[in-house]
């Protein structure tokens, strides 16, 4: 092991400043530093708060990682960073920081893409990706399906979400229905106590023959449900809107992951992204998969919101390959699309 190179890992694409360091497929640290809760009376990221924050926790969250891998800054072979999509004065921070890291320690720096990273994260967890395999990213910024040849060489776009994202979708029903920012996990746990089947909310895109998604269809008619009760002076229940609208996005999420196997004669589904995290699409997911002879493999929660060992775990597979480095002049590209894989 002690012959693969140690990889330093920087994420900063939102509100997380994550930082990993990785060797192989072996993980040694996963450290952050959130300011998820500076955003929480927005309802929603405010981008200068976020660069600012990843400003300050940027150097003690590297600190922290070296500490409790045991290891120093002299023992790094190689720095990844995100340098995109994400929001830019956030990317820019991290992206800084890693040239300015690689520079000092006199190591190769890989830009990477978030997306790409995402996927290459379950390594850390499962071990070498089957190739290839397809990756549904879902998260507040991205909902996309993926073929997969080959994490470090090759990543092909198959559909993608045409207005919001799975999980901003789950942040305005959240906020629809009174539940603090990010709205995910309280859905998820709110829908615990109601029945999925309970409101027939619509399922956007469901059998258009697309592997894209819509989402935006579905917050309006929960919103519109919800301020129809109010305005008859009848109780919300919480518990069937959170379960039935969580219903709703997880079937068109598997279902459309598993034409897409289908279609590419594909036996192996990988999802990531922070809405993987939510119990309800794990479980269907694997229920479904059984049924359809197709391999799960879902990150723990923790790995599937974002992180610094996912950029890491790029990082090392990139080298791994014998890709060549990134240039210290490399931008940050809020808008790099997932077929590039790093810059
Ligand atoms: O991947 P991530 O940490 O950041 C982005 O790249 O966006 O994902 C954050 C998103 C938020 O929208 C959050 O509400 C959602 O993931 N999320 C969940 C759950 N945990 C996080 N959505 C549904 N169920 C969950 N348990
Ligand atoms: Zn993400």
């Amino acid at each position: 092991m002690a012959d693969q190179p140690l990889v330093l890992g920087i994420e900063t694409s939102c509100d997380e400043t994550g930082v990993g360091l990785v060797r192989g497929h072996t993980l040694l640290a996963d450290t952050i530093a959130s300011s998820v809760e500076e955003h929480a009376r927005f309802g929603g990221v405010v981008p200068e708060v976020a660069s600012r924050a990843h400003l300050e926790a940027m150097a003690p969250t590297v600190e922290r990682a070296l500490q409790r891998a045991g290891v120093r800054f002299a023992d790094i072979d190689a720095v990844a960073v995100t340098a995109g999509p994400g929001l830019a004065g956030a990317l820019l921070v991290g992206v800084a920081a890693a040239k300015a890291y690689a520079l000092g320690l006199g190591v190769p720096l890989y830009g990477v893409n978030h997306l790409a990273a995402h996927v290459a994260v379950d390594q850390l967890e499962h071990g070498a990706l089957p190739k290839p395999c397809i990756a549904m990213l879902v998260s507040g910024g991205h909902s996309s399906l993926l073929l997969v040849p080959d994490v470090a060489k090759e990543v092909i776009p198959l559909g993608s979400t045409v207005d919001d994202a799975a999980g901003e979708a789950f942040d305005k029903v959240a906020r629809v229905l009174g539940l603090p920012f990010p709205g995910g996990p309280h859905i998820d746990r709110a829908a615990t106590e109601g029945s999925g089947g309970a409101i027939a909310f619509p399922r956007g895109k469901y059998d258009d023959g697309t592997l894209d998604f819509s989402f935006s269809g579905l917050k309006t008619a929960v919103a519109r449900w919800v301020e129809a009760r109010e305005r008859a002076g009848e109780p919300v229940p919480l518990a069937d809107v959170a379960a039935s609208f969580q219903e709703a996005v997880v079937d068109v999420l598997t279902r459309k992951a598993l034409q897409a196997c289908r279609r590419h004669g594909v036996r192996d589904l990988l999802i990531g992204g922070g809405v993987a995290a939510n119990s309800r699409l794990r479980a269907l997911a694997r229920e479904r998969c059984e049924a359809a002879g197709v391999r799960l493999r879902v990150p723990r929660p923790g790995l599937c919101t974002d992180n610094g060992a996912m950029v890491a775990a790029l990082g090392s597979e990139l080298a791994a390959a014998g890709v060549s480095p990134s240039g210290l002049d490399i931008p940050a590209d809020s808008s790099l699309p997932i077929t590039a894989i790093h810059m």
